[in-house]
């Protein structure tokens, strides 16, 4: 296995940061190296918002109060945009029509792979961090706090720091599970009940009061939060 591929078999996610500063220089590189990723057309449909001060940090955990914002490093917001879209459109005398599901998968693909790769890039430079896309249960506030404009919502951030406590590299689904020869193969409970067991034993004295299948069951098992509905609606991102 080649250094690359053992550095992305060992990721976890790091949500404990110690004081240190991400030095700017090093975190400019890991973003360049992310907007490397490939991109719908170049047309790259999204923004990094890079937060480094307490304040701004402050703000936003307020409206999503996961420790990892407040402690890390820098916390970066990847954010689905078609602004520059807008501009273009208008620019070539075009009639601006971003509103729907293929502009919303366009930008947030691309924005998901840029960030995959920054976040990769901290890595192996033996910093860590955390995706919090739970910021779009607050989809508008944080909109605010960020002064987002119409044609713009939030997908997720990374909190970036260096670890101050590295959790085991979680076991993902077997292999035959996820990955399927030639076409779709329905599986059933026994592989759900499985993983179940699997995630126990992986969690130990840190298991969660739910399974992760029940933690399915809270996810999917009752209407969505509106949040990024009614979001996408004010910034006039859906018909
Ligand atoms: C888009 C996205 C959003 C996420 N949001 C959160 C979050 O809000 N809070 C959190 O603690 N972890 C969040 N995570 C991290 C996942 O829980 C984590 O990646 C997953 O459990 C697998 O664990 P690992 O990254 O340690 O392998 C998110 C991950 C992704 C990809």
């Amino acid at each position: 296995m080649n250094e690359l591929i053992n550095l992305m078999q060992k990721h976890a996610s790091v949500r404990n940061f110690t004081e240190e500063k991400i030095p700017e220089d090093t975190l400019k590189t890991w973003i360049n190296a992310g907007r490397a990723a490939s991109n719908w057309k170049n047309f790259q449909s999204y923004s990094i918002i890079v937060v480094s001060s307490q304040a701004q940090k402050d703000a936003l955990f307020a409206h999503q109060p996961q420790k990892a914002i407040k402690n890390c490093s820098h916390y970066l917001v990847f954010v689905g945009d078609l602004k520059r879209a807008e501009t273009a459109v208008t620019l070539n005398g075009g009639d601006f029509q971003p509103a729907g599901v293929e502009s919303l998968l366009i930008s947030s693909i691309d924005a998901a792979l840029a960030a995959e790769n920054v976040l990769l890039a901290a890595e192996s430079g033996g910093f860590g961090g955390v995706m919090i896309g739970l910021i779009r249960d607050q989809s508008s506030e944080i909109s605010d706090v960020l002064a987002l404009p119409d044609y713009t919502y939030p997908l997720f951030g990374i909190a970036l720091g260096k670890p101050a406590r590295r959790n085991d590299v979680k076991p993902r689904l077997p292999y035959e599970s996820v990955v399927m020869p030639e076409t779709y193969q329905l599986q059933d409970e026994t592989v759900i009940r499985a993983y179940d067991k699997v995630q126990e034993d992986y969690a130990g004295a840190r298991r969660l009061d739910t399974t992760w299948s029940e933690r399915i069951a809270l996810q999917w098992g009752q209407p969505e939060n509106p949040s990024s509905t009614e979001n996408l609606n004010r910034k006039k991102l859906l018909k």
